[in-house]
């Protein structure tokens, strides 16, 4: 399957379309942004190791009964997946307290939940991605009733995968971040990536950052971080 028009350039990478109207395909770039696009960064192979890590990722979710948009990885950098309409919908779940939680809740980073959590933002660029809940996707149209408690699911199944698969390569899954579609057939099933990009990922023992927070608060190691989570993966699971 070849490339055709390209339908969509993306911070991280581009969508192509290609002869079937159901399919498109990722290319993956090895730039990296943050805080709405207004810091900017690379290094080279991100593209490379985030396109391998998302797809062996999708694969091992798939096994546990997740539906994904994989169709199969092209190139180190390209993949072909199902074209789907995505829902305008950040989906995060948080096992341990980091990030904008700490920040808006004045809660210490590192505190252990008794459950998960889950929450939304409005993938809107223009309003800078704003936190919002349930009742307010529903009256913005995002997706319906079935739909967001469909979205609930797959968010607290891909937990649940994402944990085990991390904790066994020594990696503590803090909070992670998927986004999910509609195929043509209306079913909805994750889409984007899962990568150090979309999670954060804690060395087990040291708690040391492995993830793209690394890049954020200029913590250094950026590429060497995404390398090390890529090789215990491909080690553990070979
Ligand atoms: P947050 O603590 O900044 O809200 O981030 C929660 C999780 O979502 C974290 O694993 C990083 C991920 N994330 C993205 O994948 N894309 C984004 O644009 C943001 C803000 C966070
Ligand atoms: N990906 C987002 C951006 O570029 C933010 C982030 O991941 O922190 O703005």
């Amino acid at each position: 399957m070849e490339k055709q028009e390209l339908l969509y350039v993306g911070k991280a990478k581009k969508v192509y379309s290609t002869e079937d109207p159901d399919l498109c395909i990722f290319e993956y770039k090895d730039d990296a942004t943050a805080f709405n696009g207004l810091k900017k960064g690379s290094f080279e192979g991100k593209g490379i190791i985030n396109n391998q890590m998302s797809n062996f990722i999708f694969k091992l979710l798939e096994k546990k009964g997740v539906k994904t948009h994989l169709v199969e990885e092209i190139s180190e950098r390209e993949t072909l997946v199902k074209k789907v309409e995505i829902i305008p919908l950040e989906v995060i779940v948080r096992n341990i307290a980091a990030g904008s939680f700490s920040k808006r809740y004045g809660v210490e980073e590192g505190t252990l939940f008794e459950s998960p959590t889950l929450e939304y933002s409005y993938k809107n660029d223009d309003l800078g991605d704003p936190l919002i809940n349930y009742y307010h996707a529903l009256a913005l149209k995002l997706a319906t009733k079935e739909e967001l408690d469909q979205i609930a699911d797959i968010a607290f199944k891909v937990n649940e995968g994402l944990k085990e698969i991390f904790l066994n390569i020594g990696i503590k899954l803090v909070d992670f971040k998927i986004e999910v579609g509609r195929t043509a057939q209306g079913e909805i099933v994750l889409a984007d990536e899962i990568s150090p990009d979309t999670c954060r990922l804690w060395d087990a023992k040291t708690n040391k950052k492995l993830d793209k927070d690394r890049f954020r608060l200029d913590l250094g190691e950026f590429g060497d971080v995404y390398r090390e989570v890529w090789g215990r993966l491909t080690s553990f699971y070979k």
